[in-house]
């Protein structure tokens, strides 16, 4: 497996790999790689020739007094498992490579943006839009795979992608759990004891929700007065939002019908963890 550190190095190779006909997936994370970033790595090995994938810890997408320092790192580790899953190369860059000095193009994709996750992270999406794309440059894949838990991002992404006219397949992954429902997340790692054995109630609101739908339940408002009470009721969470949205624009629905996006943040101390759920109804 090769482990290329240089924006340059990376161009020359992918180069090479598209001269002779292979077809490059590649699989953006932050590193610290848990099961779901492994079932996106093998889901890019089933359609491609060549998988990269890419370790970077992007600053630009962290806003001030967020865990940019605090976010768990471990390349090595990182390394063993994405070979192992089935990675041919690993795009390490440093952060001098990727932001040198004097650096100060954005790309920004503007409504998707400002809802959900936008509201408290105003920064955040045009940091992963930004590096998203510089990615993109760099490996030059025909096909990138990002997860289902970050749903707003995903969106954003295709967003871009068709906006923008970039010639890739954009494909999104479905959520990986725990065995008791906590979506997988580098962030997991930050909470104690209790604030884990909590956190399962984002999944059991989801399911909630579900179960509300499923009984006949429309009222967008009604099924989220009940998720709200249940997560209040739990210690030590604190909702950032629950919200059900269209999942063409994420705006609001006030009464359900046709593909729904559920999604919720709920903050347990200092660690902001997000989950989702979409359904047709
Ligand atoms: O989903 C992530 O881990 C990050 O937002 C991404 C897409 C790798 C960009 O830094």
């Amino acid at each position: 497996m090769k482990i290329i550190e240089t924006i340059d190095k990376m161009q020359t190779e992918a180069e090479k790999i598209r001269l002779s006909g292979r077809r490059i997936g590649l699989v953006p994370t932050m590193g610290f790689l848990h099961e779901g970033h492994l079932s996106l790595i093998r889901n890019a090995r089933e359609s491609s020739d060549t998988v990269i994938t890419s370790i970077f810890v992007n600053p630009t997408q962290f806003g001030p007094g967020e865990d940019y320092e605090d976010y768990p790192r471990d390349p090595e580790r990182d390394i063993r498992m994405a070979e192992a899953a089935g990675s041919d190369i690993i795009f390490h860059p440093s952060a001098k490579e990727m932001y040198p000095e004097g650096y100060q193009t954005f790309v920004t994709v503007e409504k998707l943006t400002k809802v959900l996750c936008g509201l408290s992270r105003p920064q955040h999406f045009r940091g992963v839009t930004t590096v998203v794309i510089k990615l993109f440059n760099a490996t030059k894949p025909h096909l990138a795979i990002f997860g289902q838990k970050d749903a707003q991002q995903a969106l954003v992404i295709r967003r871009m992608v068709n906006d923008l006219n970039l010639d890739i397949e954009i494909k999104i992954s479905p959520i990986i759990r725990e065995p008791d429902g906590l979506a997988m997340s580098s962030r997991n790692t930050y909470l104690d004891a209790t604030q884990r054995k909590n956190a399962t109630v984002l999944y059991r609101s989801l399911i909630l929700a579900r179960q509300l739908i499923e009984s006949g339940e429309r009222s967008a408002r009604r099924i989220s007065d009940e998720l709200v009470k249940i997560i209040a009721q739990t210690d030590g969470a604190e909702i950032d939002y629950v919200s059900m949205v269209d999942t063409a624009k994420l705006e609001p629905v006030q009464t359900l019908s046709g593909e729904i996006l559920i999604a919720e943040a709920v903050r347990f101390g200092k660690t902001r963890l997000i989950d989702n759920i979409i359904l047709t109804v």
